[in-house]
Order: C-alpha cells, then sequence, then structure tokens
C-alpha cells in the first residue's frame, strides 16, 4: 500500500512521521513522508532548532511527487498535528489532489488538539481548523477521549456517552473513528482502553495502563490503525493488532527507561506483536 503522509520530522527522538514512518514501512507499506517542520527534536523539550515550513514547500513537495505520478495510487493521506490554517490548507489540498487521482483513498486525520491531563494545547485558529474544516474531511479520524469531546463540544466519559459523540462527529463525516485513551470511569484500576467505530459496529480494547507517558505515541497508533484498517477494513482485527504492538512497543520504552519511543528495537512489535488483547464488541 502506498502512503502519503504528512507530519513533522524530528532527528532525535521519535515523534510525527519520526515516529509514524518507519512502524509502517516495517508492516510493508511505501511510506512518502512530506514534512511540515524539520526540529532536531520534539517541543516537549522546551528548546529545539530547525525551520517550519510553510503550506507552499509542502505544496511544492506534493506536486513534485504528482509529476512523478506517485499520487496516483496513493491508498492512504495521513497527517498528525497541523500548526495553522497555512499548513492546514496545504493538506486539504494535497487530500483534493489524492483523491482526484485515486477516488479509493481514505484521508486519515489525527485531530491534535490536547488532552485530558494537559487540556487544549492548541492556538484558537488550530481549534477551529481541526474541528470546522479538517475533521468534516477526513474519512477516519483518531481522537483521544479528551479531543473527541472538544471536536463535538461534548465532555463523554463512559462508553455510552463516547459512542453518543463518536455519532455526533460521525454524522458531521468521518465515517470511521478510533478514540484512543479512554478512560471510563467505571474502568478496572490501571487499565485503558481504545474503542473503535465505524459502519460495521463498535468495538473496545483494553490494555494495562503503564505508569508513564511517552511523546509519540498517539502517532504510531493512528499511523498503525489506519493503515490497517485501510487494507483489511476489519476494524475489529486492526484495534487489537494496533493495541498489541503499542503496548510492547511502550512496554519496552518502560524498561529501557528511555524518554524517547524505543521504536526501532520495537520493530518485531509491529509485525508479530507478543501480546494479544481481547476486542469486544458493543455495538
Ligand atoms: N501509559 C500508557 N500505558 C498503556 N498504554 C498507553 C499509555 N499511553 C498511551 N497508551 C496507548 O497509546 C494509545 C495512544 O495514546 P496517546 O496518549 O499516546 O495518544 P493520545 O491519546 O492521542 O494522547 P496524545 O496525543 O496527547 O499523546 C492509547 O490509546 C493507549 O492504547
Ligand atoms: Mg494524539
Amino acid at each position: 500500500m502506498r502512503i502519503l503522509s504528512i507530519q513533522s520530522s524530528v532527528s532525535y527522538g521519535h515523534v510525527g512521521n519520526s515516529a509514524a514512518v518507519f512502524p509502517l514501512q516495517r508492516i510493508g507499506h511505501e511510506v512518502m513522508p512530506v514534512y511540515t517542520v524539520i526540529f532536531s527534536n520534539h517541543t516537549g523539550y522546551g528548546d529545539w532548532g530547525g525551520p517550519m515550513l510553510t503550506g507552499d514547500n509542502v505544496r511544492d513537495v506534493v506536486r513534485g511527487i504528482d509529476a512523478r505520478g506517485g499520487l496516483d495510487d496513493v491508498d492512504l493521506v495521513l497527517s498528525g498535528y497541523q500548526g495553522g490554517n497555512d499548513i492546514g490548507d496545504a493538506i486539504l489540498d494535497a487530500v483534493a489532489l489524492v483523491k482526484e487521482r485515486n477516488p479509493q483513498a481514505l484521508y486519515a486525520c489525527d485531530p491534535v488538539l490536547g488532552s485530558a491531563a494537559s487540556g487544549c494545547s492548541v492556538a484558537p485558529e488550530v481549534q477551529s481548523l481541526i474541528r470546522d474544516r479538517v475533521v468534516p474531511k477526513a474519512d477516519l479520524i483518531t481522537p483521544n477521549q479528551f479531543e473527541l469531546g472538544f471536536i463535538t463540544g461534548t465532555d463523554p466519559h463512559t462508553i455510552e456517552e463516547t459512542l453518543v459523540s463518536v455519532d455526533l462527529v460521525r454524522a458531521n463525516g468521518p465515517k470511521n473513528v478510533l478514540v484512543t485513551s479512554v478512560l471510563r470511569p467505571d474502568r478496572e484500576e490501571g487499565t485503558i482502553e481504545m474503542l473503535a467505530v465505524t459502519e460495521a459496529g463498535a468495538w473496545i480494547v483494553q490494555t494495562p495502563l503503564l505508569p508513564f507517558k511517552v511523546n509519540g505515541s498517539g502517532d504510531v497508533t493512528a499511523a498503525l490503525f489506519s493503515a490497517q484498517l485501510r487494507e483489511s477494513g476489519d476494524a475489529a482485527a486492526a484495534l487489537g493488532r494496533t493495541a498489541a504492538s503499542v503496548y510492547e512497543l511502550l512496554e519496552n520504552t518502560l524498561n529501557a527507561g528511555s524518554r524517547e519511543l524505543q521504536l526501532i528495537e520495537s520493530q518485531d512489535a509491529y509485525v508479530s506483536p507478543k501480546h494479544s488483547f481481547e476486542v469486544i464488541q458493543v455495538r
């Protein structure tokens, strides 16, 4: 499968395309990374070097790929954090061009806005860009539970509330939704869940909650789930496989005492994860 992935690049560590590309390649996909920023490291360190690219830079790269015929067989467009309208418009243009070349292509948007722990962490411009203009154009979105609430003007906690919010956003565009970091009030202590909803149904998967937070895990989660759903159309299988791969990656990272994902060391986790978590149909 050929994937156009428009995300940031970091030299040190693994977020954005520097988290998403390798796992996708390791499971056999042809990935064309297009960068939105080229930074030394993720901004959580407080300082970094390197340029932000403009919407026109992104358009130039996409145009060059198109000139090679490289958009004709793109099956999936992935996007991550969008820093403003300039980049957002270029991503929407790329999606439109890809769909012109291949109407079967799917656009998977990770609507990065914040988290339950940190609240909304993006500028007002980005909030309306994502909520009002990007999400309605997406075929698949991968919000965490907080972002789902933000996009829909709801505050979902239980599985039932989360399904109601998912249906609100599905009525507005994206037919496929993966909700990450679902923390329902009645969960077993020390667990975390993900919920996948498509036209075919809704499924949850639960894993142990590891006692740490590392940047980039959401980027790997979105990439693996999107590619696997696009490839197989089987949301339950994609959910179980993604949960197992990401859990093993996080477990390895925790055991290594690392501040950055053990992305390369965990390469077998993407191909044949050693854990297997039960996927339960909830609708
Ligand atoms: N501490 C953890 N223990 C177990 N699994 C985790 C942990 N952190 C993340 N995950 C897994 O990774 C998935 C993606 O979560 P992650 O928090 O990285 O992305 P997110 O929910 O979008 O948040 P953010 O984008 O703010 O990092 C979760 O649904 C969960 O399956
Ligand atoms: Mg996220």
